[in-house]
């Protein structure tokens, strides 16, 4: 029987981002899932409420963290990666294709030179299929492309992370309009992911609710191949792929795609500080998206 992982969610309403803390209650060692580092725009100020709800708990239960995952560079929050890997210790991870997201990036951003995009700003970066542990249960990176180049899912007993693939059966699926997006490759990763058990529990990165219902983040195989709105069974990959066209084109970026992606390209690190102590954070003018208005999903 495959082991059950103990999941503990944290819904950050700012960013509508869940972090998970994944337990393995048997050792009671734990990983860690997109933690968030709230960022206010406004006074270019960051605070720790989101991942101070996660420490307290992590203390409270006695954890031993052996990960902090990220399913990918977010570009909708900043990650707590580091003040969490600080006061709880863990490797920070990723998926290897990582190193594709730092090169476009390191470009639009004009970062420092000593800045490589060679993933090695994080602990430890995981190949498709890569098998880890978290005390006893095990565990397996899964590579899901077509939202960002790097998207990893995580199984872990009988559960799995998606990440920016799938949102919750009445929301659909993720944009796959960033650099290196693809919705053809967007397509075939949630078919990757559908095809494993049926009762396998699914955790959602986010959640965009109708008003008809509250947030929500769990959702299983079964439930999505029969109602996913966007990649139920039967959708093909034609049809997913023209819906996801007419959809992101229509789409605004993310407010906080620009602070996002600099700090979490360095796996959750701010930027180095100048020769004045302060850090800051860059906006190339006129380089990203478009001048439109519209949703951010
Ligand atoms: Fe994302």
């Amino acid at each position: 029987m495959t082991a059950q992982a103990l999941v503990e969610a944290f819904f950050d309403p700012a960013t509508r981002t869940v972090t998970y803390v994944v337990v393995d209650k048997a050792t009671a060692h734990a990983a860690i899932i997109d933690p968030v580092l709230d960022y206010h725009p406004q006074s270019g100020r960051t605070s720790t409420e989101s991942s101070d709800r996660v420490l307290s708990y992590v203390k409270l239960q006695g954890l031993q963290v052996d990960w902090i995952l990220e399913t990918h560079a977010h570009a909708d929050h900043l990650s707590g990666a580091q003040y969490l890997k600080q006061h709880l210790g863990g490797k920070i991870a990723i998926g290897e294709n990582i190193r594709k997201v730092q090169s476009v990036f390191k470009t639009v951003f004009n970062m420092e030179r000593c800045f490589i995009p060679d993933g090695s700003q994080f602990d430890h970066l995981f190949r498709d299929g890569e098998s880890f542990a978290i005390g006893g249960l095990r565990a397996q990176a899964l590579l899901v492309p077509g939202h960002t180049p790097a998207d990893m899912a995580y199984q872990i007993g009988d559960a799995v992370f998606v990440g920016d693939t799938l949102f919750m059966p009445d929301v659909g699926t993720a944009r796959a309009d960033f650099p290196g997006g693809d919705a053809h490759q967007l397509y075939r990763s949630i078919r990757k992911l559908l095809a494993l058990p049926a009762d396998t529990r699914m955790f959602m990165c986010h959640d965009y609710p109708p008003a008809t219902r509250a947030v929500a983040w769990e959702s299983t195989v079964a439930a999505q191949q029969a109602h996913n709105v966007h990649v139920h069974d039967g959708v093909g990959e034609a049809e997913f792929v023209a819906m996801r066209h007419a959809r992101d084109k229509g789409l605004e970026l993310p407010s906080l795609i620009i602070p996002s992606i600099q700090v979490n390209m360095r796996a959750g690190h701010l930027p180095p500080a100048e020769d004045d102590g302060v850090r800051y954070l860059k906006v190339p003018i006129n380089v990203l998206g478009t001048a439109t208005t519209g949703s951010a999903r």
